[in-house]
């Protein structure tokens, strides 16, 4: 299949891109680097060296015996956009080109206007690309768990079926996401329903948790072909933090009580179920939902496991307990649905712990890079600081 990847330079594109080719597909795909000046911008860098994309564009080739097919396209650049799909006609256009970080978001106006902009006019620049040049492409689009918030009822994948004085319907599960940037997917998902039912365009809407990894078997031994790993408070999702935390002996910083529920996924995971996804397409004018994670855990679980895990690699880890700067409960219900990807063949790895040993591993040669930035490890940015002090905010009240 001809596979485009929005946003191919990041985390998981970059990882995709190799493990699709590996499978004989041809892929494209578009970056402008933002991931890479977001990170500068908050003071960090990532823990794994991350090349400059000739060398990984050079990398690609000479490992994979194939071209990337890369253009500097930022997706608010419709005409760019449109005329790149116009001449690559893709199967499949996997959507991963937005800024997805939550506190990086909750900053201030200015961050909050940029992560809408960028996310919600790229998306849609999508939707009306794939209208005018490639209308039977299937849109793989990455929203998040965080969609949902953590309502006091199971979650299922996407729709549900709600009786309501005396009738009865299907309909989009409420969505209460929790800060301007997992709301930004919350308008992707309307919009994307509306363009399937309005103009027949196929897409699966990705809820996915949070991934954790610093490696899939496609990138090999060359350092030029592995992804980034963050570890900021902005772009370092708990696991890939907590595991930069344990190899310089900082505490991990838990939120609050920890007791905070969440999807989460290995890189291998997320890179196995969308490439299911891509693989099985669903019919024209269909927009589907998935739910995609491994399994739920706390937050205080992860911790204990990294703490596991270091201890098998020779690491005292000690687990700390920070003041939650999210306003978010932290007793709450969680139960959500994953079992579309399953009946498509999705095997989830469930060993984490070992999962973790091979991030640790990865990491420990790189121990200096984080070292050099320690000072940015415990988090600043709040969701309102002076009401959440106001109001003294503790585990117990926010249940
Ligand atoms: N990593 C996770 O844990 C996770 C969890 C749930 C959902 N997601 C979603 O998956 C997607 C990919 O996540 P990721 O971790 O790989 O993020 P990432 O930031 O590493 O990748 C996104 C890439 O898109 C590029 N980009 C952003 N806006 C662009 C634009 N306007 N034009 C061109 N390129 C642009 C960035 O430069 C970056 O390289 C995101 O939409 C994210 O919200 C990620």
């Amino acid at each position: 299949m001809k596979v485009f990847i929005a946003g191919v330079d990041g985390y998981l594109g970059w990882a995709l891109a190799q493990h699709l080719v590996k499978r004989g597909h041809t892929v494209a795909g578009n970056d402008i680097f933002l991931r890479r000046e977001w990170v500068e911008e908050v003071e960090s860098t990532s823990a794994t060296p991350v090349y400059s994309i000739d060398e990984r564009l050079a990398a690609f080739r000479e490992v994979h015996g194939v071209d990337l097919i890369f253009r500097e396209v930022d997706l608010l650049d419709y005409p760019a956009l449109r005329e790149f799909l116009a001449e690559f006609q893709p199967d499949a256009i996997v959507h991963l080109a937005e800024m997805p970080s939550a506190p990086y978001s909750m900053i201030d106006q200015k961050h909050a206007a940029f992560t809408q902009t960028n996310n919600v006019i790229g998306s849609l620049n999508v939707l009306w690309a794939m209208r005018e040049v490639c209308p039977d492409a299937h849109l793989v689009k990455l929203g998040t768990m965080g969609e949902y918030g953590t309502p006091n009822v199971d979650i299922p994948e996407g729709f549900f079926e709600i009786e309501y004085r005396g009738r009865k319907d299907v309909l989009p599960f409420p969505r209460q996401a929790n800060s301007f940037y997992h709301l930004t997917k919350v308008h992707d998902t309307n919009n994307t329903m509306f363009a399937c039912k309005t103009w027949g365009l196929r897409s699966t809407d990705i809820m996915q948790g949070v991934v954790f990894g610093t490696r899939i078997d496609a990138m090999g031994d060359d350092p030029r072909l592995f992804t980034r790993l963050d570890f900021d408070q902005c772009f370092g999702t708990a696991v890939n933090r907590f595991c930069c935390q344990a190899v310089v002996g900082h505490p991990l910083t838990l939120f609050g009580s920890g007791h905070m529920r969440r999807g989460f996924l290995p890189l291998r995971d997320s890179i196995q179920c969308l490439t299911i996804t891509i693989e099985n397409p669903p019919q024209k004018g269909e927009y589907r939902v998935f739910n995609q994670f491994e399994e739920t855990y706390t937050i205080e679980e992860l911790a204990q496991k990294v703490k596991e895990a270091g201890a098998a690699v020779g690491l005292d880890v000690e687990i700390g307990y920070y003041e939650n700067p999210r306003t978010e409960k932290h007793e709450h219900y969680y139960n959500p649905d994953r079992q579309h990807l399953i009946d498509l063949g999705y095997v989830p790895t469930h060993d984490v712990v070992a999962e973790m040993k091979i991030m640790l591993q990865d990491l420990l040669p790189h121990r200096d890079r984080i070292m050099e930035k320690r000072e940015i490890l415990v988090p600043d940015i709040w969701w309102d600081r002076e009401r959440h002090r106001a109001q003294q905010i503790s585990p117990e009240t926010t249940k």
